[in-house]
């Protein structure tokens, strides 16, 4: 089947930037986005680029070529999918608040309302690619739920096309694949829904890139990969905090190690913790899996990087305190940065809400600078976790435009973001206008010691003994 027209529902983090970029390298399909969400899909309309609902470096260009030639943002949900041959679900599945599977299941609660909406407006055959991540045999329930809502007539070919791509480094990640997945069933009308869309990405991607596989083990690749890289960080943030006790220093092992091939030299940076929208849900998720089936050792293997991720968080936040001389109370505490990692304005699951729960709790001034994330939502980050009323929160935490401003009068700063612009800051000038002693807690081994220690702070960096 020659594809013409493709439909995305949910123009998030990975529906946006992927529909763009497919739409830039592919003009003779026509590609429309649309959302339940009419503030979103205004955003993603907006003349001004700087108003993209995601902020990612180089989309605003994808975008401006590609939109209203060939690549549309609408709320006009049913007419998008009647038009197009192969529909992409990319809908949140978010972890589950309620009911069985509460706090570690995916809820598929949007994928299944889709695959309905799908079923219902259908007036020809489809091809549904599943974008988001999900748990393994979730493409049978889509299928059972199209093949007997719809128009008896009609076709459905499931197909798993997990994406890859890393927040802050999507369109480079979308133009440049390490590897394009794509998962259908083994059946003649099954491959040939999986040629249709690897016609689609051939458009720009190399062949052997592109991998093909049975439905099964699509979905469950996602959520390994994910998986095997948060493993990486919690394991190096577990051996940081031995580093600290013995002397060794965590950045020198890292690099020691990395120079073995086989173990190679990327997700070896040890930070105050993993965040995103991903490694956690993921994680929960698979152990979840393995819990229904009886895996129990399984399960419990992989929810220790969890455990150690939480108590990476934590052990920063509690070494800020104990430093401080056992009170924070009062203390203006400056945060550099709260977005769960550099180049991007998402801040899901990041390191620093939890970090500045910890120190709320110990009634301490935050004063937050991020170079990307709106005040509005470091609120809601905070209420959120509902820990205290969202009056205290707005009483505990101030934000900042300006960081010299945020670091003014502060006992500390904290690094929990490794945006590049705080290396460039005149260090001196903060240091000067900081309370005394003044101590930087860097969460992600960013700036530069030896400079710092010689303008006369107390520098700790995580994973660093003495
Ligand atoms: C993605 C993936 O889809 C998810 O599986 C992965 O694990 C995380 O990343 P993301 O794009 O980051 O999700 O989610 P989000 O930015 O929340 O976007 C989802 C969009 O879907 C939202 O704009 C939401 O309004 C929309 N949506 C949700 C619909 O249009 N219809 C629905 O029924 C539900
Ligand atoms: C991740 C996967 O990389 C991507 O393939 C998948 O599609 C979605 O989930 P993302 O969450 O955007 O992408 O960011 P990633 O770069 O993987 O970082 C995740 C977290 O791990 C961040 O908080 C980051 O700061 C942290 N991290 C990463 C470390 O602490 N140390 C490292 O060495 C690498």
């Amino acid at each position: 089947m020659n594809i013409n027209k493709i439909c995305c529902i949910g123009a998030g983090y990975v529906g946006g930037p992927t529909m763009a970029v497919i739409a830039q390298k592919c003009p003779h399909i026509k590609v429309t986005v649309v959302d339940v969400n009419q503030a979103r899909i205004a955003a993603w309309n907006d003349k001004d680029l700087t108003k993209l609902p995601v902020y990612e470096p180089g989309l605003d260009k994808i975008v401006s070529e590609a939109r209203n030639r060939n690549l549309f943002f609408s709320t006009e949900v049913e007419k998008a999918i009647d038009e197009a041959q192969m529909i992409f679900i990319s809908v949140n599945t978010p972890t589950k608040t309620y009911g069985k599977g509460k706090g570690m299941a995916a809820d598929l609660k949007y994928i299944e309302l889709c695959a309905r909406q799908i079923a219902n407006v259908a007036t020809s055959d489809k091809i549904v690619v599943e974008k988001s991540t999900l748990p393994v045999r979730t493409a049978s329930a889509i299928k059972d739920i199209l093949d007997n809502t719809g128009k008896g007539n009609i076709k459905f070919q499931i197909l798993s096309n997990p994406e890859f791509l890393a927040e802050g480094t999507a369109v480079s990640d979308l133009i440049n694949p390490d590897r394009v997945l794509i998962g259908g069933e083994t059946t003649p009308e099954g491959q040939q829904a999986i040629t249709a869309l690897s016609e689609v990405y051939a458009n720009w991607v190399p062949k052997e890139r592109i991998l093909t596989t049975n439905v099964w083990s699509s979905e469950l690749s996602k959520l390994t990969a994910n998986a095997f890289l948060a493993q990486r960080v919690s394991s190096i943030n577990a051996l940081s905090e031995l580093c600290e006790k013995t002397g060794a220093n965590v950045d020198e092992v890292a690099k020691a190690i990395g120079m073995d091939s086989r173990i190679g030299p990327k997700f070896l940076k040890s930070s105050v913790g993993f965040g995103g929208s991903c490694f956690q849900k993921d994680i929960l998720n698979l152990v979840y899996i393995a819990k229904t089936y009886g895996l129990n050792e399984v399960a419990n293997y992989w929810e220790q990087v969890i455990i150690m991720n939480d108590h990476q968080k934590r052990r920063f936040a509690h070494n800020i305190i104990k430093t401080l001389y056992n009170t924070v109370a009062d203390k203006k505490i400056a945060f550099l940065g709260w977005a769960f990692k550099k180049d991007t304005n998402d801040t899901r699951e990041s390191a620093a809400i939890y970090v500045a729960d910890e120190l709320l709790s110990e009634q301490s001034n935050i004063a937050v600078y991020d170079p990307k994330v709106v005040s509005q939502q470091m609120y809601s980050d905070l209420d959120y976790l509902n820990t205290r009323s969202s009056e205290d929160n707005r009483k505990g935490l101030t934000t900042y435009s300006n960081p010299y401003e945020a670091c003014k009068d502060a006992h500390a700063i904290a690094i929990l973001t490794e945006w590049d612009e705080f290396k460039t800051y005149d260090w001196q000038k903060i240091y000067d206008h900081m309370q005394k002693p003044a101590f930087v807690f860097d969460g992600r081994g960013l700036l530069d010691k030896n400079k710092l220690k010689e303008i006369g702070f107390v520098y700790y960096r995580i994973g660093e003994g003495e």
